[in-house]
């Protein structure tokens, strides 16, 4: 299974805070905003990576990150030049998906809460191709993409911001799909807003049967950071499940070594250069066998 992360976008909901910098690499709580959507695929057992962002901002979060093999991962780089869709994502990683399933997190989407990560590392470790979905009930569903569920349990609709949203399952910005999804992707009409639209992906995947879902615990915080208040929402959320509930989220670092990609050795070397001593702790904690 591949991963990509999209980090694209301007910012302009929280702009100037991202006049020269990539909203993904505002800090949320202690870490960068992208280490969140990575952590949570590295916990999901994703290794390789692509990382997509505009070009102004491509160098930045190469600069962060390298390579990844300082964390056990993989990390290449790819250019969106435009704001082309979600779903262009598929196109320009083409040739990084190859033939293996992939799954695509937004760099904005955060996903908060321990019941959502065995779960989720089941249902990658299980994908044997199609689509699945990952839905979360909010108060606020015309603000996203809308799945519908039928009596037989089963995706019935989806549907991008609906002015009148026949339900409250919002899709996030976490998708998994067989390796077929570049080519789904290549052939999809633009939509109005020039965009190749992932609603359009799903629906594509839901006409042929193929679209599954899992339903995020309600325990399960879902926070797309894109304006002031979901950041500061973030970030205080973050703030209580580290400080609080001593949870690893969002340290890339320990769920590579918790997933095996990272020696102890190596992680209590990261440790040792980490400039932080807070953070040091908390990487030289979990490489000394404190359970998650
Ligand atoms: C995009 C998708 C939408 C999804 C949302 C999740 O919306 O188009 O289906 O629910 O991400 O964050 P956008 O952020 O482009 O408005």
């Amino acid at each position: 299974m591949k991963g990509i992360v999209l980090a694209g976008g301007g910012g302009s909901r929280l702009y100037p805070a991202t006049k020269s910098v990539s909203k993904q690499l505002l800090a949320v709580y202690d870490k960068p905003m992208i280490y969140y959507p990575i952590w949570t695929l590295v916990t999901g057992g994703i290794r390789e990576f692509l990382i997509i962002s505009t070009p102004r901002d491509l160098p930045a979060i190469e600069a962060l990150l390298g390579d990844g093999r300082d964390l056990g991962l993989s990390i290449a780089y790819a250019e969106q030049p435009t704001p082309g869709g979600i779903a262009e994502a598929f196109v320009i990683g083409k040739d990084f998906i190859g033939d293996e399933s992939v799954t695509l997190i937004l760099g904005d989407n955060l996903f908060i809460g321990q019941e959502f990560d065995a779960q989720f590392a089941a249902a990658l470790e299980g994908f044997t191709g199609g689509a699945e979905i990952y839905l979360k009930a909010v108060p606020d569903p015309e603000r996203f993409g809308v799945a519908t569920i039928g009596a037989d349990g089963a995706v019935q609709s989806v549907i991008e911001k609906p002015a009148d949203p026949a339900s409250n399952l919002a899709v996030t910005g976490l998708y998994t799909f067989g390796a077929d999804v570049v080519n789904v992707a290549g052939q999809l009409p633009r939509s109005d807003r020039n965009e190749l639209e992932i609603t359009d992906v799903n629906a594509h995947y839901l006409h042929r049967g193929l679209l599954r879902y899992m339903v995020i615990p309600e325990s399960v915080q879902w926070i797309d950071t894109g304006t002031p208040d979901s950041l500061v929402a973030a970030s205080l959320a973050i703030q209580q499940h580290t400080r609080d509930q001593e949870s690893e989220i969002g340290y890339v670092e320990i769920a590579a070594f918790r997933r095996g990609y990272l020696s102890q050795d190596a992680l209590l070397r990261i440790a040792k250069r980490t400039p932080s001593d807070v953070y040091a702790a908390r990487l030289r904690l979990a490489a000394k066998g404190k359970a998650s």
